[in-house]
């Protein structure tokens, strides 16, 4: 194999390209129609009412807990499976993250487990749709609707999957918002980028005006002439551009077929590895409909010998690119040195961030390249 094989990776086609050009052909580079025509294909899609289209997914959480107008005191729960950005958002509006230890078999954030760290202060929870399988919405939303917390779905990793009711992910059912990232490994990409959807209309006009400054020319106190708008809240630039929003509606259409390709794929790794007894395939819970971002295998190191460090590098050498998701968030510095966390507080998480390994996983992904993994996977234990 001449080639590397990273473990994630974007999909561009011709019809991708076209889509870009058209657009820096125009008169449009941001703010114009094409974020329009992305925002109405995400509805289209996932089911919202509403969308807002934003620079990447970590704007996308950071302005969706910001509208929410929490108080500082308060406390937000969510996974330290994940990807900091996830938690980070908390902290940014002044908020104590909190984290709720993870469900052994599907590696997202335990009902059961919120509920224990609920207090008076919980004002939101950020359940993970963690590597494209949907967190256990109903139960969550069961636990916190009575008590009027809010919940944000981050679901960076989970565009075009399914909840068991048969809604897709982003439709909101559970939620107040739900975010998307475009990131070139995830499902489709728009360089970067991220979206929130919403049902709520009072939060997406709050989420638009945040986008750009806390600008508005609407609902204003005085309107001396056409020049004229507000700054009514503190906002940010996370604008999506014209050209990224074109790529992004050029890749949607395309985006059941990357799913398919994926799901080929994990049928492929899946026969041949679940009758390996040192390691342990992605759980897929009965009922949802699982877009897979991510491939994790759960490898017991100590049965072949071998520590993660050395399978990484092997895996390298045939040039397999393989990825850790993820170093729990609790355990970083920036975590420990500012709230107190330490190693031991979320010991499933931790038990599972010592065995996991991303294995490649896109959909340009050729037969080839994934028999040349199963072959070097198959062959991690001699
Ligand atoms: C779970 C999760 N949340 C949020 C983000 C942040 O997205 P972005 O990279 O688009 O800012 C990521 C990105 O990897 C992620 O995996």
């Amino acid at each position: 194999m001449d080639k590397f094989i990273p473990y994630g990776k974007q999909f561009i086609d011709d019809s991708d390209i076209e889509a870009v050009i058209k657009t820096l052909k125009s008169d449009y580079l941001t703010q114009g129609p094409a974020i329009e025509e992305f925002e109405k294909s995400i509805c289209e899609y996932t089911g919202a009412k509403y969308c807002v289209a934003v620079c990447n997914g970590t704007a996308a959480l950071h302005i969706s807990v910001k509208a929410l107008d929490i108080q500082s005191t308060s406390e937000g729960i969510t996974t330290p499976n994940t990807f900091v950005a996830s938690s980070n958002c908390l902290v940014y509006n002044n908020i104590k993250p909190v984290f709720a230890d993870i469900n052994e078999k599907t590696y997202n954030i335990d009902p059961y487990e919120v509920q224990k760290r609920i207090t008076p202060k919980t004002k939101v929870i950020i359940p993970v749709h963690f590597a494209g399988q949907p967190a256990d919405m109903e139960k969550i939303e069961k636990i916190s609707r009575t008590k009027g917390i809010y919940i944000i779905e981050d679901a960076s990793h989970a565009l075009g999957s399914k909840y068991k009711c048969g809604l897709k992910v982003g439709a909101c059912k559970y939620s107040d918002m739900t975010v998307f990232s475009f990131h070139p490994v995830k499902t489709i990409t728009t360089g970067e980028g991220g979206a929130i959807t919403t049902n709520d209309e009072m939060l997406y006009k709050k989420l638009r005006m945040l986008r750009t400054h806390g600008i508005t020319k609407e609902g204003l106190s005085y309107n001396p002439g056409p020049w004229y708008y507000e700054m009514q809240d503190l906002g940010f630039n996370y604008r999506m551009t014209d050209i990224q929003a074109s790529l992004g509606t050029s890749q949607i259409k395309r985006i059941d077929d990357f799913i398919r390709r994926r799901r080929e794929i994990i049928d492929r790794y899946n026969e041949n590895f679940e009758e390996l007894d040192w390691l342990i395939i992605p759980y897929q819970e009965d009922g949802v409909f699982c877009a897979l971002h991510l491939y994790v295998l759960k490898i017991d190191f100590t049965k072949i010998g071998k520590t993660r460090k050395q399978v990484m590098e092997e895996l390298k050498e045939t040039h397999i690119g393989t990825q850790v998701h993820y170093i729990p968030v609790h355990i970083q510095p920036f975590y420990v040195n500012t709230f107190g966390y330490k190693y031991g507080d979320y010991p499933r998480t931790e038990k599972y961030y010592e065995q996991a390994l991303s294995i490649p996983l896109y959909p340009k992904m050729t037969d080839h390249d994934v028999e040349w993994v199963i072959k070097n996977i198959k062959g991690l234990k001699r």
